[in-house]
């Protein structure tokens, strides 16, 4: 079967869209909705949102009449996620056939130490809360905010990462979260058949998380590696694997609760 044209009359609700792969999700999801479309777009940094919902509102998809709310919210903070999703109930029209989550937002912790280093409890927990529970707990407030309902299709993307599925020597808090991130859209699946999960691995992309990885990271074998992708420009750029992202949502014959990695696509 040939790919979707479009993703529909959607709703489109991106975290972390201020910058890096969100930011470009943001962009190529903005091209491939249908006129009457809505993206909420939430980040910490209300001025990169606000710059973001300017270029987005001036495109050829702004002047069909895409309508972008931006909320400047920190995920890890309940009271942000709220008004998240009183702001997407807003701009929720009846007519709208698509809903569509993307939990990009993420953090990279403290890769300047080792598993051996972490006797803090609270400093993990901090870290998971973040990466693990805000992602979980927005998305069931999405699905129950939005039911199942005849003529809606609901689409959740995990952004995921390598760092799930492998060990990386001192990216404990990273790997930690990302493997219970996919676990636990792996379960949301299995429980709602009638939603589309994903967990999309991007690939190593040219970014600020990169730039922190190759500066922080303690194991120097990984160091090396980290800095030898950038140095070869082996980097993905945003665009380039947000392409590939697009690609698996329009033509949408994934298992749900399925991990792709952006090579594989
Ligand atoms: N970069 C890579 O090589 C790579 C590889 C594999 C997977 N990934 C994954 O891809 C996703 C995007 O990463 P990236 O490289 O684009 O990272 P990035 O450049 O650091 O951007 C992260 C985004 O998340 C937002 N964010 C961070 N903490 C937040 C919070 N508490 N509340 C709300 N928003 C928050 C940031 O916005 P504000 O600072 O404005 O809040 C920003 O928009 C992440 O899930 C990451 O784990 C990245």
């Amino acid at each position: 079967m040939p790919p979707a044209a479009d993703l529909g009359r959607a709703l489109v609700i991106i975290t972390g869209a201020s910058r890096g792969f969100g930011r470009a999700v943001a962009q190529d999801v903005s091209r491939a909705v249908r006129p009457g479309s809505a993206l909420v777009l939430a980040a910490r940094s209300g001025k990169e949102l606000r710059a973001l919902r300017e270029e987005l509102t001036e495109s050829e998809a702004g002047r069909a009449g895409l309508k972008v709310e931006v909320v400047t919210a920190d995920v890890g903070r309940t009271e942000d996620l709220e008004d998240l999703l009183r702001r997407s109930e807003q701009v929720f029209t009846e007519d709208m056939d698509h809903l569509v989550l993307v939990n990009n937002a993420a953090s990279l912790g403290d890769v300047s130490r080792y598993t051996r280093d972490f006797t803090d409890p609270g400093e993990v927990d901090s870290y998971l809360s973040l990466n693990v529970s805000s992602a979980l707990c927005l998305t069931a407030r999405v699905l129950r905010a939005f039911p199942q309902r005849a003529g809606l299709r609901r689409t959740v993307v995990n952004v995921s990462s390598l760092c799930a599925l492998q060990p990386f020597p001192s990216w404990v808090l990273y790997c930690t979260g990302k493997a219970a991130r996919d676990m636990a859209f792996r379960v949301l699946a299995e429980e709602e058949p009638d939603l589309r999960v994903l967990s999309y691995a991007p690939g190593p992309l040219d970014t600020s998380m990169q730039v922190e990885a190759r500066s922080n990271t303690a194991d120097p074998k990984l160091k090396k590696t980290i800095s030898d992708l950038s140095a070869q420009n082996q980097l993905l750029s945003c665009e380039e694997s947000c392409s590939k992202l697009m690609k698996v949502l329009l033509e949408d014959r994934f298992t749900s609760g399925a991990h792709i990695d952006v090579f594989d696509v």
